[in-house]
């Protein structure tokens, strides 16, 4: 099988991450998605592109990558032998009045937009957070007292066969993880979001509420946002708190920083390699079990060759 046009070769990660990490992949794909309702109450719409790439990399035997926007992963300094598909929608979230349906490449920023806009509440505590709609399903993204899937009524996924609907319910969720997460073959083409109405008000203070803790407590320098998730009861301290209480805050291998404005996030300074990232990783957690008896669990997702 010929390569598709819209396939490149050798195409760097760092640009594709909000840490700016990261070698080449051999392939790469930046696909707009464009999913619509259908009137039969299902989607239609999954691009050709993304099946002709699914295509490819299966003809070659390739692993596949499905990449939102970046702002969860880690990317290696030996790049990803494989495909790296790009999602994004070109085309926006679709507000019937009755429904949503956002496709797995919008930005989250939209639907908070289009909440503010039309007084819709539920996604207010996504306020300034980075990234797709199909990275926020796979991590269940959360933050400000929300979780992604407190949003959702219904998945659709390709299984690289079939398009599934899926309602969303407690087993396909916890906390920051997903039925996604433990089933990679599963590609999340969209989903249908719970609509409530309260008032563009009470929506547009709350947003605003949202961004200013945000801007008061985490760093504006290139991140991947919390590096550890939080560990489990009976501790009931966060990861971030740990690592500051140890004085960790600032610390650095290479370019890779502990914030100082948060110690779960890690900050490019500049010319970070992967490596760095990794050290970094390496020797909080090291302090972290030595002090508390805690060993961090990753929260990123680290893609490609180390
Ligand atoms: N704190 C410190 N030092 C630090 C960091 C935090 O003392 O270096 C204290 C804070 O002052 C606060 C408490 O720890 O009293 C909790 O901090 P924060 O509100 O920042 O919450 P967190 O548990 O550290 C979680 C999520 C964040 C999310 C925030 C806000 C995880 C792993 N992290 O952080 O999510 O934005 O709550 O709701 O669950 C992410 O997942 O990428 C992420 C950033």
């Amino acid at each position: 099988m010929q390569i598709p046009d819209f396939i490149q070769r050798n195409e760097p990660l760092a640009r594709y991450s909000t840490l700016g990490v990261g070698g080449k992949a051999d392939y790469f794909a930046n696909v707009d998605i464009g999913i619509r309702e259908n009137n039969i109450g299902g989607i239609c719409g999954a691009s050709q592109q993304l099946l002709e790439a699914y295509d490819f990399a299966r003809d070659k035997d390739l692993d596949i990558f499905i990449l939102g926007g970046g702002s969860n992963i880690l990317f290696g300094d030996l790049g990803f032998g494989g495909l790296v598909v790009r999602l994004r929608d070109d085309s926006g979230v679709n507000f019937s009045g009755r429904n949503i349906l956002a496709s797995a490449g919008t930005m989250v920023s939209e639907l908070v937009q289009l909440g503010r806009h039309h007084g819709l509440t539920g996604f207010e505590f996504l306020a300034g957070l980075p990234g797709t709609v199909g990275g926020a399903i796979y991590g269940n993204a959360g933050c400000y007292g929300g979780q992604f899937w407190d949003t959702v009524e219904r998945v659709y996924f390709f299984d690289g066969e079939y398009i599934h609907g899926q309602d969303a319910s407690p087993d396909m969720f916890s906390y920051r993880t997903s039925l996604f997460k433990q089933r990679p073959n599963l590609i999340i083409l969209a989903v249908q979001l719970k609509l409530k109405l309260l008032g563009k008000n009470v929506v547009a203070i709350r947003t605003r509420d949202v961004l200013r803790r945000r801007s008061g407590s985490q760093p504006k320098a290139r991140s991947v946002g919390c590096i550890f998730k939080n560990p489990p009861p009976p501790c009931k301290v966060g990861a971030g708190r740990l690592i500051d209480s140890l004085g960790l805050r600032t610390v650095r291998v290479g370019g890779a920083m502990i914030s100082k404005e948060h110690g779960n996030f890690f900050v490019n300074t500049g010319d970070a390699t992967a490596s760095d990232f990794i050290d970094l990783i390496g020797e909080a957690r090291a302090r972290v079990h030595g002090a508390f008896g805690i060993m961090l669990e990753e929260e990123i997702i680290r893609v490609g060759g180390f």
